[in-house]
């Protein structure tokens, strides 16, 4: 065999980090990414003319290419269709169907999978009426949570501890989309496990957790992860395994029944409650930043399990082991993010933290008319820390984002710090 040629969809840190996992395997010949970002130059072909959702162009690369596995980065193009696409056409795809998609691209048919497959989330259910809506939070009680159906980039969850801010929250989510879900607030430690599935199988990755929140503490805005950090010390070996067997097995046995088995990254993002994991949401992809920090735990190859899912069966995978090693992964936000993004402000000191020991993964970053690397987004980078166990790790990831500096520069100081209990 002459070794892989991949092709990564997507222009963010996640995928940065899965060009960079992918690019450093024996086995694998040429990474292409389109359509990337300046710093993924040095270990990828980046074709930047190729957006991720220009569908015929993608598919030309991949024919022109003899690409031989496709990795899907972003839920956008999944949801509209891109591995169906690519499937159809002869190209091995790692990423669901349109139609298994919908398990993050609508909340509502994530509920209605979970109880059909008896799968445990919080008490809940979904709307298209505000009325109805209204009448059935008041009955639910408080706190709870009001969650706009459809893709929202994570931002589409409100906390509501009035009555009146479920209704305020509840008309929103109705003017954006279609239907709108109420559910109960559950206390617990967050956990996101991701499995690599072959629409029967799933091989559940090491486990991180992800911080939504602006600021130190979980408070401020929802944004896209302001850091990730893996392992969790709350969860062992046995409780992944319960949790595949638990969540991850029924889903895709469903899915499989249904007529949309689930080919790709399954994401659950978990709440670890008193009375055992609950489902807060799915999604049908990597997780961004926790990709970040779980591929540099991973002891062997990721490239035959993406394939092997892609094209047949993980049968014989797995199981999916991690280095003893922790990791922590910071966002590093532009100023203004996440309501206004300022953009343009240039970019210093990657090098320096690189030799600090850090791996910096690049997302909202661009290359100015001079060849200056400057901001270009709301996450700018991804800085990842090592270290053997996650105090150390934190030490080496928040040393190395010191080094890097671009003006009105965000970061929260407590990511991997604590471990992080949500409570009401
Ligand atoms: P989601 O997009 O559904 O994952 O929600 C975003 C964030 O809101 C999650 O990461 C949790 O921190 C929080 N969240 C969502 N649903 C609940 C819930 N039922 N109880 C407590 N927190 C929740
Ligand atoms: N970090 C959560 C997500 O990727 O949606």
């Amino acid at each position: 065999m002459n070794g892989l040629r991949i092709l990564v969809v997507g222009s963010g840190a996640r995928e940065h980090a899965l060009a960079w996992r992918l690019a450093g395997e024996d086995g694998v010949a040429r990474v292409i990414v389109a359509p990337g970002n300046p710093l993924m130059r040095v270990l990828a072909d980046v074709r930047s003319g190729v957006g991720a959702d220009d569908f015929d162009a993608l598919l030309r690369l991949c024919l022109d290419e003899h690409v031989d596995l496709v990795v899907v980065g972003p839920e956008a193009p999944l949801v509209a269709g891109l591995a169906d696409r690519l499937r159809a056409a002869g190209v091995a795809c790692f990423g669901p169907s349109a139609a298994a998609a919908q398990l993050e691209g609508s909340k509502s048919f994530a509920r209605e999978v979970c109880r059909a497959a008896g799968v445990p989330m919080a008490k809940g259910r979904a709307f298209a009426s505000a009325f109805a809506a209204i009448e059935y939070a008041a009955e639910l009680g408080l706190p709870l949570v009001v969650k706009a159906d459809g893709l929202a980039g994570g931002k589409g969850v409100t906390m509501c501890a009035t009555l009146s801010e479920a209704e305020r929250a509840i008309r929103v989510a109705l003017e954006v989309g279609q239907s709108v879900v109420i559910e109960r607030f559950l206390a617990g430690y967050e956990a996101s496990v991701i499995a690599i599935c072959d629409g029967t199988r799933a091989l559940g990755l090491p486990v991180a957790r992800d911080h939504k929140r602006l600021l130190e503490g979980d408070r401020g805005p929802n944004t896209g992860g302001m850091g990730a950090y893996s392992p969790l010390p709350e969860v062992d070996d046995a409780r992944l395994a319960d949790v595949m067997k638990t969540i991850f097995e029924p889903v895709l046995v469903h899915m499989a029944e249904r007529g949309t088995p689930f080919r790709g990254a399954l994401f659950a993002g978990l709440m670890l409650t008193d009375e055992g994991p609950r489902v807060l949401e799915f999604n049908a992809r990597f997780g961004d930043p926790e990709t970040q920090a779980i591929l540099p735990r991973l002891v062997d190859p990721l490239w035959p399990l993406l394939l092997a899912a892609a094209t047949g069966s993980l049968q014989g995978c797995g199981p999916i082991t991690a280095t003893s090693e922790a990791t922590v992964a910071l966002t590093l936000a532009a100023d203004g993010y996440p309501a206004t993004p300022r953009g343009n402000d240039e970019i210093r000191g990657i090098d320096e933290a690189r030799q600090h020991g850090a791996l910096v993964f690049g997302a909202g970053v661009a290359s100015d008319d001079g060849g200056v690397l400057v901001t270009a987004g709301g996450r700018v980078l991804t800085v990842v820390g090592r270290g053997s166990d996650l105090a150390q790790a934190a030490d080496a990831a928040y040393g190395s984002a010191e080094l890097i500096d671009f003006a009105g520069k965000q970061l929260r100081r407590d990511i991997g710090r604590t471990p992080t209990q949500v409570s009401a």
